[in-house]
């Protein structure tokens, strides 16, 4: 498996030192938001506001250890989407599997992705959580390919820009495989 791997982009401490920091900047904002809006106890305390929608199954990894560096009560409402079946490597359009939990009125959102690339993974997730009227809805990627967007939509946080290059691990896949690399590298042509 590993020698399908050419070269690593991004290797795991680099990744580790990246999504600690990334953890508690969002839980800083969203503690601040929560606050603004009247949504802490007495104690400070974050009530029952926050909801973080991570889309499976890429970003399964990366929220592992994103929430476990976000002190703040929240629950966790997954949203599994497809938009590279099989051995392709380029956007097939977006198809969600199941629907997205119906209670976001007056919540504060976090989706979060593995990787931004043409946008319209996270665009088509935000428009339906948006539909909802949360409190608030911010978008999280890992990675966003530099100037592949091709649907208007922005992160409100991202890991690392990375070049236009196909990359697995931590999460990211090619046919399915490859998830479980703690690094995040290029695929060999030859695996391809
Ligand atoms: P978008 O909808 O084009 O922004 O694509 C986002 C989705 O495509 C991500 O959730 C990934 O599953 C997949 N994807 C895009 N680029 C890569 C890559 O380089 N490696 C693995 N998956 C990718
Ligand atoms: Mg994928």
């Amino acid at each position: 498996m590993l020698r399908d791997v050419g070269r690593i982009l991004i290797d795991r401490e680099r990744v580790a030192r990246r999504v600690e920091q990334l953890g508690r900047t969002i839980a800083e904002d969203l503690r601040a938001d929560l606050e603004r809006h009247g949504h802490l106890d007495e104690n400070g305390d974050a009530t029952d506001k926050v909801v973080i929608i991570p889309i499976l199954t890429g970003a399964m990894v990366f929220v592992a250890d994103l929430i476990r560096h976000m002190p703040l009560k929240m629950s966790i409402e997954v949203v599994a989407v497809s938009s590279y079946p099989g051995k392709s490597m380029a956007s097939k359009g977006v198809s969600l599997r199941g629907d997205l939990p119906r209670t976001l009125a007056g919540k504060h959102v976090l989706v979060i992705d593995d990787i931004l690339d043409s946008g319209q993974t996270l665009l088509t997730i935000r428009n339906l959580v948006v539909e909802q009227a949360p409190a608030s809805c911010r978008l999280c990627a890992l990675l966003e390919k530099t100037g592949k967007k091709v649907v208007d939509v922005a992160a409100d946080y991202v890991g690392f820009e990375i070049p236009d290059e196909f990359v697995v691990g931590y999460g990211l896949d090619y046919d399915g495989y490859y998830r479980n690399l703690p690094d995040i590298g290029v695929l060999r042509p030859e695996a391809v």
